[in-house]
């Protein structure tokens, strides 16, 4: 662990608020809700008031570059908050923070504290050198902080879902990715403390956990006497009750093993929903982007997984225009999709991350143009596909999970069936964290809207 530091201490001398905002990936509001906890203990409270903070903390993502972009947009907003209050310190966290280091404090002048993902346990020392006027820098990277035994503090307050980050780092090594840079090696997060973890949030009222981490299939414990991999994890976590739902993500596609399907279909309380990245269906491509699979391989597992739960659902993320793509590989992205008949995807252009393989060792020779137009493609197919998959889901009874009050008619209640849908009805004396059934009578490309039956 990278504490080994002679910190300043912190001057706590009254009640300092802090106020965090979070982009980038479930992961990163994870790690948001651990650096509150981790500053909870040392005397700071929360607000979710930029103007009313003393500390403001950006956990970033480097992902592609519109998403470090928006968040250098935004140190220039907190920089004017800055100047009229100039105690304010500002922090940025994260993968930003990570990739860029001690750039970060040399271009944004702002920016007081730099703290990478694996440092949060040495945030109250930085913000302590940051308030004594020097600026507080951590990014080393461990083989072991997985921050097991900090319990989150939550902040997403729906009290019915709750992100439970059981790995963190990735030692895949896709071309196009700067997660193992700004992430670090792949670790796994002692069970026991994950199943505590789990057994909390149920007792006080959570009913839906999704286990996280950038490659769950991994997952493997081997001290104490323990030797534990994915499916063993999530089936312990299901045991916890009948009437907790368990979902998982993200998988590799490498790593979905007959074992985990296996699981998932002999136990009702593993929601039926896969998201399984593909990121390209041309095998060209893939090899390229170092994924280790080729798409008849990929199209085996999918196989495998309806073969043994015809009804679960498959997402996916997919790129358009990595480097060298073809119109002929692109058009194989699209076959890819109609033949699984994804029923959700995340859809990105690809953006070129420095230091990555591709950045390396590849031609970024895709048109900005080009690269727009296949994307376009690939959301109008997905919409389409979106569409015809939740229309045959019209006169099916699905068992919700409610979630909170519509946004758009306060008389109505949205949650999720296991497939990972949204599903919207009448009210009635329902709350959230009830078990509803509810028969899907409309639809659209997005949403279920059902009545109780
Ligand atoms: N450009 C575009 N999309 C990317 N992703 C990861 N790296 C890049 C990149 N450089 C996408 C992948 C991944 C998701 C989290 O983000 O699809 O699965
Ligand atoms: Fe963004 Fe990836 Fe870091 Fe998540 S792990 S914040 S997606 S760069």
């Amino acid at each position: 662990m990278n504490t080994k530091h002679d910190f300043i201490r912190p001057v706590v001398d009254r009640d300092l608020k802090l106020y965090i905002e979070t982009y980038g990936c479930q992961m990163n509001v994870g790690d948001s809700e651990v650096v509150l906890a981790i500053m909870q203990t040392h005397g700071y409270t929360h607000t979710t008031q930029p103007g009313e903070a003393d500390i403001i903390l950006i956990n970033t993502c480097s992902i592609r570059d519109n998403a470090e972009q928006r968040v250098l947009g935004r140190l220039k907003e907190l920089g004017a908050l800055k100047k009229k209050k100039p105690a304010l310190i500002i922090g940025v966290i994260g993968c930003m923070a990570e990739r860029l280091k001690e750039k970060l404090i040399e271009q944004e002048r702002m920016v007081d504290i730099v703290a990478g993902p694996d440092s949060y346990r040495s945030l109250p020392e930085l913000v302590g050198a940051a308030q004594q006027g020097h600026k507080g820098i951590n990014v080393l990277l461990s083989h072991e902080e997985t921050y097991a035994e900090i319990t989150p503090v939550r902040l997403d307050k729906n009290g019915v879902s709750a992100f439970v980050s059981i790995m963190r780092g990735c030692n895949n090594m896709c071309a196009y990715c700067v997660v193992p840079y700004t992430r670090g090696v792949e670790r796994s997060r002692d069970p026991e403390t994950i199943l505590e973890e789990v057994q909390d949030l149920f007792g006080k009222g959570y009913r839906e956990v999704t286990l996280l981490g950038q490659n769950v299939n991994s997952y493997r414990w081997t001290k104490n006497d323990t030797d534990m991999d994915f499916p063993d994890l999530i089936k312990a976590v299901a045991e916890i009750s009948p009437l907790l739902r368990v979902r998982f993500a993200t998988s590799h596609p490498k790593d979905l093993s007959d074992k985990l399907i296996e699981t998932m279909a002999e136990t009702p309380n593993i929601c039926k929903a896969i998201h399984l990245p593909a990121q390209s269906g041309s095998s060209r491509m893939l090899q390229l982007m170092n994924r280790k699979y080729t798409r008849e391989w990929y199209l085996e597992r999918i196989a495998a997984i309806k073969k043994a739960m015809p009804e679960c659902s498959i997402s996916t993320d997919l790129i358009a225009g990595f480097c060298s793509e073809t119109i002929e590989d692109h058009a194989q992205t699209l076959s890819l999709m109609r033949e699984v008949g994804y029923e959700f995807a995340y859809m990105f252009k690809y953006s070129m991350r420095p230091g990555t393989k591709a950045a390396r060792t590849m031609t970024d020779d895709v048109s900005e143009e080009e690269k727009t137009r296949r994307l376009t493609e690939i959301i109008n197919l997905q919409n389409e596909l979106s569409l015809e998959s939740n229309k045959r889901d019209i006169g099916k009874k699905f068992e919700v999970l409610v979630e909170g009050v519509s946004k758009r008619d306060e008389n109505r209640l949205f949650g999720r069936n296991s497939q990972n849908k949204v599903i919207v009805f009448p009210k009635k004396d329902h709350k959230p964290g009830d078990y509803v059934m509810i028969t899907v009578k409309e639809c659209s490309s997005a949403t279920l809207i059902g009545e109780e039956e």
